[in-house]
């Protein structure tokens, strides 16, 4: 923010924003009145990092793993991304955007492997539903690690099985929480799933992922750093470089 603030240069980026708004924090009565000071602005910026990064690092990182697990899977993927580089080894935006085993290998890597394990809110008025009763003040958890388990809507949770996102099946709409719900979901969901997919491809055109005698996809003792979230070990893979000059 401070090398925003002397660059002069504001455009509509966060860090523009994020100045902004701790100029408003200092004066702007509104700001004042909502209690939003330079801590709330700095837990701002502090959420891009922590929410972007995290989030992102882990989805590649469990997509890369299961692909080196599941060898047909990783094949089946590479196919469909080598129709799309035509020849080349570069794939256009626009064409990665369409490739649908691209987006169902992201979507049930991150439905087998929910880092965050749950989501939260709280009840801001008594509510009722079908004989349901929810008072307010109630702290609401949605375990979504469960959910994304239940056999209910993913037969053989445990399988990793991106076709289960292909095609129009029907499916119950929250079965399925990666990126949260409603208002206070991810706010960061299409970038998030935009850039993961150019790195897939850049990275899967390039190298072959291959388990090693060492490879295995283990949790910190007594989840991660933050009670909401299960941190993984470091995952050990090998990357076999592909023959790039001939692509076709
Ligand atoms: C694969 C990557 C990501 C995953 C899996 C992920 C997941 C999530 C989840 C589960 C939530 C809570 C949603 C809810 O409670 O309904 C969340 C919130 C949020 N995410 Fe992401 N996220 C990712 C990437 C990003 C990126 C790249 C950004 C920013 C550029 C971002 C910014 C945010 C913010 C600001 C919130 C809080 C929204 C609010 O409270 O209103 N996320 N994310």
């Amino acid at each position: 923010m401070e090398a925003k603030e002397e660059s002069g240069n504001f455009t509509i980026d966060v860090a523009s924003t994020l100045v902004d708004m701790l100029k408003k924090s200092r004066n702007d009565e509104t700001y004042k009145d909502l209690g939003i000071d330079e801590y709330a602005v700095f837990a701002q910026g502090w959420e891009f990092f922590f929410a972007g990064y995290l989030g992102t690092r882990d989805l590649f990182g469990f997509l890369m793993y299961e692909l080196a697990c599941h060898s047909d899977i990783q094949d089946q993927l590479y196919s469909e991304i080598r129709i799309a580089a035509k020849g080349k080894q570069v794939v256009s935006l626009e064409e990665i955007s369409r490739l649908p085993y691209l987006n169902a290998c992201l979507k049930e890597a991150s439905r087998r492997n929910a880092a965050f394990i749950r989501l939260e809110r709280f009840c801001n008025k008594d509510w009722e539903y079908d004989g349901l009763r929810i008072p307010k003040g109630i702290q609401v958890i949605f375990p979504m690690f469960a959910v994304h388990m239940n056999p209910e809507n993913f037969p053989n949770p445990d399988r990793f099985e991106p076709s289960r996102f292909l095609g129009n099946k029907e499916q119950d709409a929250y079965a399925y929480m990666r990126f949260g719900h409603g208002p206070r979901g991810c706010l960061g969901q299409r970038f998030a799933l935009e850039m993961l997919k150019v790195l897939v491809v850049s990275f899967l055109i390039r190298f072959k992922l291959e388990k090693r005698p060492d490879t295995i996809l283990e949790t910190y003792p007594g989840g991660g750093f933050f009670f909401f979230m299960i941190e993984y070990k470091p995952i050990l893979l090998d990357l076999v470089k592909r023959d790039t000059e001939n692509i076709n």
